[in-house]
């Protein structure tokens, strides 16, 4: 058995998630605003073992300490915001606390959802774990709930689940995808890979118009119905264990 648990230096930890600069941090905990199981920790350049439970038992000016390294989450991602800069208008960065956008190393989003998209959408620091969701190899499916501006003509299943649809611009086929058909203009679309806007041009391919998008489900880990759009939490390791079931 390993079991031997990591340690860092408080300064280190916390400037690492977005507290401050080492300085300022030194300065939190000689004001005794950092503290352990109840006892201040007064000098911020001990090392401390970075135990799973650790947010729980460290408080910041009396508020839980931010997950540490190694968070996962999942955002109920609301219209009208984007997975990238380069988009243009509200970030979905801008949805959480604005301490974790100073966080080193950076959370980002496996894989993005586009503006006019909602649903479920992970964001994570590990960088093993997001290549891990967003590899073909894992064969992560994901799940759509779409919106048909015209009738299904009831082919789509079959030319879907058949492997060879070409969309424009590309040479290689889609992967069999499965189609749920729910009524005329509604379904649900499961996907294994990830190609851009693959959703909507799937449907433009067979001359339909996706009006609304929304995902609810990635591998095995559904988004929870409590869950309202623009809030998020964070996931455990049975979470984690869903996504690949
Ligand atoms: N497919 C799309 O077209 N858009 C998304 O946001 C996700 C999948």
């Amino acid at each position: 058995m390993s079991g031997k648990v990591p340690t860092a230096r408080i300064d280190r930890l916390l400037g690492g998630l977005g507290y401050g600069s080492r300085r300022e941090i030194g300065q939190m905990a000689a004001a005794g605003w950092l503290v352990r199981d109840g006892v201040a920790l007064r000098d911020a350049s001990e090392r401390i073992a970075l135990e799973p439970d650790l947010p729980a038992r460290v408080t910041v000016r009396g508020e839980p300490l931010d997950p540490l390294p190694g968070v996962a989450i999942m955002l109920h991602k609301p219209l009208g915001v984007t997975c990238s800069r380069k988009e243009g208008g509200g970030l979905v960065y801008d949805l959480l606390p604005p301490r974790w956008l100073a966080r080193d190393p950076a959370i980002s989003t496996v894989g993005r959802l586009d503006k006019d998209t909602s649903g479920l959408l992970l964001l994570t620091d590990d960088g093993a774990l997001l290549h891990r969701i967003i590899s073909p190899r894992s064969h992560v499916a994901k799940r759509y709930r779409v919106t048909l501006a015209r009738p299904l003509s009831g082919d789509e299943g079959a030319v879907f689940a058949a492997g060879t649809l070409m969309l424009d611009g590309e040479d290689k086929p889609l992967l069999p995808a499965e189609l749920d058909v729910v009524d005329s203009h509604h379904a649900c679309l499961t996907i294994h890979e990830g190609r851009y806007h693959q959703v909507r041009r799937m449907f433009a391919a067979l001359g339909n118009h996706v009006e609304a998008l929304h995902r609810d489900r990635i591998g095995g880990l559904g988004l929870p119905d409590g869950l309202e759009p623009g809030r998020w939490r964070v996931l455990g390791p049975a979470d984690i264990a869903a996504v690949f079931a």
